[in-house]
């Protein structure tokens, strides 16, 4: 290497975001003509909202650069979503518009000089955001039997060995990658816990319009608001990813506004600010339009029926599975399944992965992505691609449901070719393993 390019060591050892890296790979797959079942990448794949594509296109005229925390506008109608949605109160002086959510947990995690506490399995992001800012982290083991739920005890061992005052524990309910939804007494237990030991929480509540748990949905910040930050955004819910829009809402306290300060430094020293025309749009995103709530609401039932049904059938032929109650994930364990594993050379979730895309032309992600160990034979599988690969594919299913289809003519091989073409492989798969 040429004696002049130093290179940041924090970056040793980091590749691009696995979830982008399957994504473009199977893109690649596709454009050569194979047939993959795409369950690697994460991206909720229904149609804009005319309203919101509408709104998009009346701003397009919106050229100035807007203030860097965000739309005046935006911002107070953000605080009254979170409010109305969460059943809390929040100001738009709490609020903070970024290009993504995304952007807004690296900047969070870069202003606060913090050790992070991350839940094994955690989304992919987190951690090697910490290690690009040189921050530590640890994983608190958990268990997939277990549902892996977060265990108090565990996060204690890492509190008390921990010697950074400032902490910070990132949580994500509903859950990528297992689909796991924490409960109302979960929260307010683990509430209590970092209160008393001063602990920062990152609630990542960017699936709550997608949980579709017996109870609602609830924000640990109703326990704990002087030390919760809740981040959310439009990528999932409203399936406008590409739009880049995410939020933060940080707590209505004098080290909130400290933090907000320096988020604000942050994001006019870097981004700059959202695009113009998104922000306007985006107000429409948030005002609670009765349409869209039901648009939400289809699309949320949609994810459940795909996301229950394909778990059900992997249930059947024997492969563990985490509860899904939120989002389009679910994690599987192959452990029961070692000696077969074994006999065709597989060692570990990487492998399994390999084997799975090369073998049977079924995209995933290996555990050791989200802090699994890699030993565990875990998967992290998204059902929101399946038969929806095209914007054809999406208006037809969201037409079938709204015309009331039960939900076995639904999830038939019909109109779920590609769903019963990847439980196909499945099941191939296990009756060489079993
Ligand atoms: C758990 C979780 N948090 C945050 C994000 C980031 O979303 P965005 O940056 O689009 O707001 C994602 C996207 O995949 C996610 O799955």
């Amino acid at each position: 290497m040429s004696p002049y390019l130093l290179l940041d060591p924090a970056f040793d050892g980091l590749v691009p975001s696995s979830t982008l890296h399957i994504n473009e790979t199977v893109n690649r797959f596709w454009r050569e003509g194979k047939t993959v079942h795409h369950m690697g990448f994460g991206e909720s794949r229904f149609d804009v909202h005319p309203k919101l594509q509408r709104a998009l296109a009346d701003n397009a005229d919106k050229k100035s650069y807007l203030p860097a925390k965000g739309l005046p506008d935006l911002t107070s109608e953000v605080a009254a979503y979170y409010s109305k949605k969460l059943d809390r109160s929040f100001n738009s002086n709490q609020v903070i518009i970024g290009p993504g959510s995304k952007a807004i947990i690296y900047g969070l995690q870069m202003v606060l000089n913090a050790h992070v506490f991350l839940p094994t399995p955690s989304w992919v992001s987190y951690g090697p955001q910490a290690t690009i800012l040189g921050r530590s982290f640890s994983y608190i083991p958990s268990d997939h039997d277990d549902n892996y739920s977060l265990d108090i005890g565990e996060l204690d061992k890492l509190v008390r060995a921990c010697d950074n005052p400032c902490k910070l524990l990132i949580i994500n309910s509903p859950n990528n990658p297992t689909g796991q939804v924490m409960d109302a007494e979960t929260l307010r237990e683990l509430a209590e816990y970092c209160r008393e030991h001063k602990i920062w929480v990152l609630s990542d509540e960017i699936y709550f319009e997608v949980c579709y748990a017996n109870s609602k949905h609830k924000s640990i910040s109703t326990y704990y608001p002087e030390g919760t930050f809740v981040l959310g955004g439009l990528s999932k819910h409203l399936s406008i990813g590409g739009w880049r829009l995410g939020v933060g809402l940080m707590p209505d306290t004098e080290q909130g506004v400290t933090i907000m300060q320096k988020l604000a430094v942050l994001a006019s020293e870097t981004w700059s600010g959202v695009s113009a025309p998104v922000q306007y749009a985006a107000i429409k995103a948030y005002e609670m339009d009765e349409e869209i709530e039901q648009y939400v609401a289809d699309c949320r039932e949609i994810h459940r029926m795909r996301t229950q049904f394909f778990r059900d059938a992997l249930l059947n032929m024997g492969i563990k599975c985490t509860k899904s109650e939120g989002g389009f994930y679910i994690t599987p364990n192959f452990d029961s399944f070692s000696q077969g594993l074994e006999r065709v050379g597989i060692k570990n979730s990487r492998d399994l992965a390999d084997h799975l895309l090369h073998q049977y032309s079924i995209a995933s992600l290996p555990g050791i992505d989200f802090g699994i160990p890699e030993k565990t034979h875990s998967l992290r599988l998204s059902t929101s691609y399946l038969d929806i690969e095209t914007e054809f594919d999406s208006g037809r299913l969201l037409s079938l449901y709204q015309a009331g289809v039960d939900v076995k003519t639904f999830m038939s091989k019909q109109h779920h070719p590609n769903v019963h073409g990847a439980l196909d492989g499945f099941q191939q798969f296990v009756d060489t393993i079993r």
